[in-house]
């Protein structure tokens, strides 16, 4: 028997109703696959900081990177100034933990949930590697005259040949691992016959970022000629990767990208997989504590009234059990998930699913016990 030990953020609104159904799957699915689950719940969001005026004391820091995991509801609380809570818990928990890979899958598993026309689940079927300590989200930058007509902002986006390469090394890795070597079928006859199995995309803007996009273009140039030339080089410009998300879904494999980029083209891709309901993340860092997490937020409006879709956070958990190792678990999770999607569900919408958010939870459950 093999004892996990997870930190749980049940966080602001919806966030501890959709972590609560995770953990219910987690602990269905867990004797058969001879593991056990350990909790320990940190109480952190917008009612605590309310409380206490501290949005995640420097101790709760220290304790979370003792877990191999946390797995994470929501933050964000209607009465708290946005950005506090982002800034001082999630996004400091990204940063502190140096959880430099937000790894975003984008897979449909119903085609009556897909907004878009004639699309199937082999067509939407792709990962997104979205770098996740650096770009725009760092901080860095500031006002001149603020307040007055002559302010200035400045924002500025941090581009480390360091934290550009490990995260194009993940990506590469990732997308030659996603298939198990098998060719992609996105690829052309003389690209599989000249020994490539899978696609990476480079997402960006090299027509106008010219230095920040340049250093990440010469790097993927370079890490894939020498470390990969197994992986098929693909580049996107951002507006043109919204665009085929849309129009041709089935081009993509795997994408790796900025964080702004990341945080903005996995939002549409949530919505053509089948909206919020489903969408799930890790914040990775390979060597510490990850974190997993349903990339919907709180939903306040929703709170409390059994109505949320719990299974972006089914799946973040099923994404946990795969970065911790335990890949048959996870992948029983997720097959439990899509039966639950296409024999029972209604929709993913909340509150349009047909069941309520307990009920869903049952339902994974006892599929994968
Ligand atoms: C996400 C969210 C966060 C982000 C916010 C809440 C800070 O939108 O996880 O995608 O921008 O990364
Ligand atoms: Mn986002």
């Amino acid at each position: 028997m093999k004892t996990y030990h997870i930190a749980v953020i049940g966080g602001d609104g919806t966030g501890p109703e959709v972590v609560r159904e995770a953990r219910k799957v987690l602990d269905a699915a867990a004797p058969r696959f001879g593991v056990k689950l350990e909790y320990t719940d940190y109480d952190l969001g917008g009612e605590r900081y309310r409380r206490t005026g501290e949005a995640m004391p420097d101790s709760v820091v220290g304790e979370l990177r003792r877990f191999p995991a946390i797995l994470l509801g929501a933050i964000g609380h209607p009465q708290v100034k946005p950005g506090i809570l982002e800034k001082g818990i999630l996004l400091r928990l990204r940063f502190e933990l140096e959880q430099y890979i937000n790894l975003r899958p984008v897979r449909l598993y119903d085609a009556r949930f897909c907004p878009l026309k004639d699309k199937q689940p082999e067509d939407i079927d792709f990962v997104v590697v979205r770098e996740n300590n650096e770009g725009l989200y760092t901080g860095a930058g500031g006002f001149v005259f603020k307040g007055t007509p002559h302010e200035i902002a400045v924002q500025e986006s941090i581009n480390t040949r360091r934290g550009v390469e490990r995260c194009l090394r993940f990506a590469f890795d990732y997308a030659r691992k996603r298939r198990g070597g098998r060719p992609w079928r996105g690829l052309k006859p003389e690209e599989i016959a000249a020994g490539q199995k899978a696609q990476l995309t480079l997402c960006g803007k090299t027509n106008v970022l010219t230095y920040a996009f340049d250093l990440w273009e010469r790097a993927f140039h370079e890490i894939g000629q020498k470390d990969y030339p197994d992986i098929k080089r693909d580049y996107a410009h951002v507006d043109a990767t919204t665009m085929w998300f849309v129009k041709n879904p089935e081009w993509f494999d795997v994408i790796v990208t900025d964080n702004m980029f990341g945080d903005i083209i996995t939002d549409l891709g949530a919505m053509i997989q089948g909206g919020m309901g489903i969408a799930a993340g890790g914040n990775l860092n390979p060597a510490g504590t990850s974190m997993f997490e349903p990339i919907g937020g709180s939903a306040p409006k929703y709170t409390g009234q059994n109505v949320i879709n719990p299974l972006a956070a089914i799946c973040a958990g099923a994404m946990m059990m795969d970065f911790l190792g335990e890949t048959a678990m996870a992948a029983a999770i997720e097959d439990a998930v899509i039966r639950t999607v296409r024999e029972k569900l209604q929709s993913l919408a909340a509150g349009r699913m047909g069941y309520g958010t307990r009920e869903v939870g049952d339902l994974v459950a006892a599929a994968v016990a």
